[in-house]
């Protein structure tokens, strides 16, 4: 798999044997992380899958989904501090918007915090619309999550 940009990045379907280090970035980027467990037991769903970017042997960033035969949905996204602001971020966006279309699926949802400003322009400059909000759902801070959809008859590079 390619994509335009950073050559020295490579972007792969991820296996459960990148359990370990899916978690590893999960620590490095999320309060409530997903242990290696977690991630391990994550890849033997059928709905589930996973997409990093490689810089040389380290995992960098991922995104993860769980997909039904018409809806997507986008279940974290994270990328390593030290490479963030690169458009990495919106390349795997971009790279599940592909998939989605590839496979026929017509809607992608997706809940992200309220005060995750980073993350909400990343999902708005990708196209993706608020529908909705859930108040105080996240027990951690207590805040709303926003829920976020994209239609794909809408698509375009982000
Ligand atoms: C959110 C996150 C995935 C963004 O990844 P990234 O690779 O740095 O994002 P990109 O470089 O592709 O940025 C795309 C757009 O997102 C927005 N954005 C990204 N980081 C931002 C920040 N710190 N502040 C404000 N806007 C930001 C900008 O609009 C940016 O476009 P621009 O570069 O043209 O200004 C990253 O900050 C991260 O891993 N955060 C921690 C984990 C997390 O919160 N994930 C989301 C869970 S729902």
């Amino acid at each position: 798999m390619t994509a335009s940009g950073d050559v020295s990045l490579r972007f792969v379907r991820l296996e459960q044997n990148h359990a370990a280090v899916m978690a590893a970035l999960e620590q490095a980027c999320f309060t409530l992380p997903w242990s290696a467990a977690q991630c391990k037991a994550a890849f033997d769903q059928p709905a589930f899958m996973a997409f990093g970017c490689f810089r040389a042997h380290d995992l960098v960033a991922y995104i993860s989904v769980y997909h039904t035969s018409d809806e997507l949905e986008i279940l974290n996204v994270a990328v390593t501090p030290r490479e963030r602001r690169k458009r990495i971020g919106r390349r795997l966006l971009t790279l599940v918007l592909q998939i989605a279309h590839e496979l026929g699926i017509s809607k992608l949802l997706l809940e992200v915090q309220e005060r995750n400003y980073a993350a909400r322009n990343l999902y708005e400059k990708c196209g993706f619309m608020r529908v909705g909000a859930r108040p105080r759902y996240y027990q951690d801070s207590g805040e709303d999550a926003l829920l976020y959809m994209y239609e794909l008859r809408d698509m375009s590079e982000c």
